[in-house]
């Protein structure tokens, strides 16, 4: 495959592997998988949460990798590069610009959220209320729209300037100052966590598995969220696969990023969890659990209000190395194939997705009750990709580099032109032409069928 002079991409293995794990590791890891996981019966959604991550998540990881690699291009040009003659493959990868589109309209949304607990926790303003008035804070501030904007701007702003600095300066040298703080947060936040008595209860929630509390639709939402979680199915991991360097070895990268993904959530969970059963709060509370529960977590405990500035932190560190990935999906399609300066490509697409983005934002707001089929902007953008769009362009995905693709060109990417040895080849590409579209096509059906 020839390779693309324009492209510059990671520097080393362990950038590469921070700045995918920081795309990947966000507010899927420490908002969404607690509240699912609480609504989904606890420690039995997890065990199958960790089937899926590594049976499919990481295989797919993969797929995205070897697809982007081989081709050195952004989403689009990776599969006009790829497809040869069969020209309709690039409309997958528009797919895949527009859902990342849609993804960062709404995903930062939630994003300034976190500035604004970040704001809110260090000022005090949230220590010493009782818990309706915590819950009175969120409404007041989710449904008003000046703030609310202000802040998703203000995320947006901070993810173009980054993506502005380039790959090399921006994406990689942000992750790795970003990954180790997270990590570090979170190791501190579990420590508080666990040494608050009662946390037992949290844990055995959380790591014994109870069956009988799993239902069918809890399955699938465990596979729906281990590809959000994981950026599988959009070409987040495309683009940044194209900056992978030839010599590093895509399997191993790929267990480590998944692992990194699996980790924090597991962590998140045992952050949350101790600390909501040792207060007596409801772990089932659903999308509020962080931003409404919490905060009358950390007004219970000793060094609470530190513990509340510091976990809006970590939320908000999360956040942003995933918009950073969502951002660079689009400015890699605009620089590489349009030829705009990488500059003008962060703003132009920072602009159009605040547009488009304040409509989700206002929609828990003034646009309230303004419903597509009976949801909100928000919720109606969070369901078209989470249950749509990232299955469908998953399934497409498998589908090309399973049977279109020549299976020689794969293990020839794979195995960095046959210098390693990939003993696992079979087994992967077994479950890239059939268990992955399978499951695929069941999470897709079942998302239509309700
Ligand atoms: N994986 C991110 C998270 O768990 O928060 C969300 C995400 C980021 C999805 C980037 C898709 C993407 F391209």
């Amino acid at each position: 495959m020839s390779t693309n002079p324009t492209h510059r991409g990671f520097t080393s293995n362990i950038g590469a592997i921070l700045a995918a794990a920081g795309g990947a590791v966000g507010l899927g890891n420490i908002w969404r998988f607690p509240y699912m996981l609480g609504q989904n019966g606890g420690g039995a959604f997890l065990l199958v949460y960790i089937i899926f991550v590594l049976l499919i998540g990481i295989p797919l990881m993969m797929t995205e990798f070897i697809i982007g690699r081989r081709s050195q291009r952004n989403v689009v040009g990776a599969y006009r590069a790829l497809s040869g003659p069969r020209k309709g493959w690039v409309l997958l990868g528009i797919f895949g610009i527009v859902s990342a589109f849609l993804i960062y309209a709404f995903y930062s949304v939630v994003a300034g959220w976190t500035l604004n607990y970040i704001v809110m926790a260090a000022g005090g303003k949230l220590s010493g209320l009782d818990p309706a008035a915590v819950a009175q804070e969120f409404s007041f501030f989710t449904q008003g729209s000046f703030w609310p904007l202000f802040y998703q701007l203000l995320f947006l702003i901070l993810t173009g300037a980054v993506i502005t600095m380039g790959v090399q300066k921006g994406i990689e040298n942000m992750a790795k100052i970003l990954m180790p703080i997270l990590f570090l947060l979170l190791l501190l936040m579990c420590v508080r966590s666990l040494t608050l008595s009662g946390s037992h209860e949290g844990l055995r929630f959380l790591f014994e598995p109870d069956f009988s509390k799993l239902t069918g639709k809890g399955v699938l939402s465990a596979l729906g969220q281990s590809f959000f979680s994981l950026s599988i199915g959009m070409g987040a991991m495309i683009t940044y696969g194209s900056y992978i360097r030839k010599e590093d070895r895509l399997f191993k990268t790929s267990i480590w990023i998944a692992l990194c993904d699996l980790i924090v959530a597991i962590l998140a969970g045992v952050v949350i969890f101790p600390a909501v059963f040792a207060f007596g709060m409801d772990p089932a509370s659903g999308p509020e659990l962080v931003y409404v529960v919490l905060p009358n977590v950390f007004n219970n405990m000793p060094a609470g209000a530190l513990f509340a500035v510091l976990f809006f932190l970590l939320l908000g560190i999360a956040a942003l190395t995933s918009t950073i990935s969502l951002l660079e999906i689009i400015v890699a399609f605009a620089v590489e194939e349009l030829q705009w300066k990488r500059s003008t490509a962060s703003l132009v697409s920072t602009a159009v997705v605040f547009v488009v983005g304040a409509l989700c934002t206002l929609s828990f707001g003034p646009l309230q009750n303004f419903k597509i089929v009976g949801y909100t902007i928000f919720d109606l953008f969070d369901l078209i990709t989470a249950s749509y769009l990232m299955p469908i362009g998953a399934l497409l995905m498998t589908i090309f580099l399973g049977w279109f693709y020549p299976k020689v060109e794969v293990k020839d990417e794979l195995s960095n032109h046959g210098t390693l040895k990939v003993k696992a080849f079979e087994l992967y590409y077994f479950i890239l032409r059939y268990v992955a579209p399978a499951a695929l096509i069941v999470i897709i059906i079942s998302g239509i069928v309700g």
